[in-house]
């Protein structure tokens, strides 16, 4: 380990000799984080235009964060809920109070939301709606992403995640996404439970709805006696430009599922919001997790709400949002077929007769100071922390321009 790449190689060589080869990282390795950047091991610094998939809204290592999650390790971590704590009631009382619902019911990670919710759902739909028993249906939409579990990609239309992990979860329906009509007949089955379905589609490539669709979407459960599930896991705390995407549209859905930016980054938290109708039909006993609800959690999640608040994150994603779309319409590359997003939940399409287009324009930003992930092999997205300054934006579409054409002279 005498050069500096050395180091770099050394740590891809740790993880693929002894990790999983479930993932295709970028080959950079990271040291550090702080705001909008990021630092590899031989320090040199990028903007991180991921951010976690979202999960560092507020920024890496937000100082507040940070300073509340020591504190709280220093006290107490976990009791698991065989007993009750003093963060996790007051945590309660505040999100329940943030989103407006009647109750939480804290879990880990954005996946078991997705699980809770749908289990919620289910069982409102015996207890509620009078679906016989073990008919109770659940409507997803195409090209969802919710997480990798067997219920996860039981919902899912992408032969990645679900070829050769079957059998299958019963009792998952699925939907063209934006298409009111085809949802309004499949919604004609008196056992649906739920229509669960993501804002803004992240993880498909930034799929960006028709307006109206959200509030026709609502409409339709309502006028079904159907529960609305707004997975904004991803498009949720202030990506989007508002608190949540469905705030674009004044839509409240009857279950919220929150994730990733809960934390800020730093542990992974998820949460699912309901009033009492829905809540209150599961009973002791009937669904947890150890760590959900745990006092450090509680702690963490609360400032990373307030932060939310306090440094205006959804104007400033709407407004550095707006400047980084309008920036790169300016920039003339044929092989770009579209830009779009809302916020700072972007991603620019790629039409190239190299198939590796999109892995090669971001290693190019890389070797630039700019970090980004192609997902579905042509489309790029582009999620910086919410924290940009329009100077920074800037400097990133310029980074961005350099590597374009740097990858049409390659
Ligand atoms: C919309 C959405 N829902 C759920 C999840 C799953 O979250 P996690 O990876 O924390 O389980 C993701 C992850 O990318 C997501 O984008």
């Amino acid at each position: 380990m005498n050069t500096e790449k050395d180091l770099s190689t050394y740590f891809m060589d740790l993880e693929h000799r002894y990790g999983a080869h479930n993932y295709h990282p970028l080959p950079v390795v990271l040291k550090k984080g702080k705001g909008v950047h990021v630092w590899d091991v031989e320090g040199k610094q990028y903007y991180d235009f991921l951010s976690g998939y979202s999960a560092v809204n507020q920024g890496h290592c937000h100082p507040r964060i940070v300073e509340a999650l020591i504190a709280q390790a220093q006290e107490l971590t976990l009791t698991s809920r065989a007993f009750y704590n003093n963060k996790l009631g007051e945590y309660e009382k505040y999100i329940t109070q943030y989103f407006s619902y009647d109750k939480v019911l804290p879990m880990n990670t954005g996946v078991e939301g997705g699980e809770t919710a749908i289990k919620l759902a289910r069982r409102w739909g015996y207890v509620k709606k009078g679906i016989p028993e073990n008919r109770a249906k659940i409507v997803f939409a195409k090209n969802n992403f919710w997480g990798r579990t067997l219920a996860a990609i039981s919902s899912s239309s992408d032969p990645i995640s679900y070829h050769q992990f079957g059998p299958y979860m019963p009792g998952f329906v699925s939907v063209e996404y934006n298409d009111i009509e085809a949802l309004e007949k499949v919604l004609e089955d008196k056992d649906v439970a739920a229509f669960m379905v993501e804002p803004i589609q992240g993880e498909a490539g930034v799929i960006v709805p028709d307006e109206g669709y959200l509030k026709q979407v609502a409409a339709l459960c309502k006028s079904k006696n159907i529960l609305f599930i707004a997975d904004e896991i991803q498009t949720g705390l202030c990506r989007t430009g508002k608190m949540l995407a469905c705030d674009h549209e004044n839509v409240r859905p009857d279950i919220l599922i929150l994730g990733k930016a809960l934390s800020g980054g730093t542990f992974p938290i998820s949460a699912v919001l309901a009033d009492d109708d829905i809540m209150l039909t599961i009973k002791p006993g009937e669904h947890g997790s150890t760590y959900g609800g745990n006092p450090l959690a509680c702690s963490i999640a609360t400032v990373a709400l307030q932060v939310l608040k306090d440094e205006n994150l959804a104007e400033n994603a709407e407004k550095t949002g707006n400047l980084l779309r309008q920036e790169l319409k300016k920039l003339n590359y044929g092989f770009i077929i579209d830009i779009r997003g809302k916020g700072l939940l972007n991603a620019i399409e790629i039409e190239h007769s190299d198939p590796e287009a999109a892995w090669n324009i971001c290693l190019k930003m890389r070797d630039n100071g700019l970090l980004a992930k192609p997902t579905h092999g042509n489309i790029i997205r582009f999620a910086p922390p919410l924290l940009m300054t329009e100077p920074q934006i800037l400097d990133s579409v310029a980074i961005i321009d350099r590597s374009l054409t740097e990858f049409m002279k390659s």
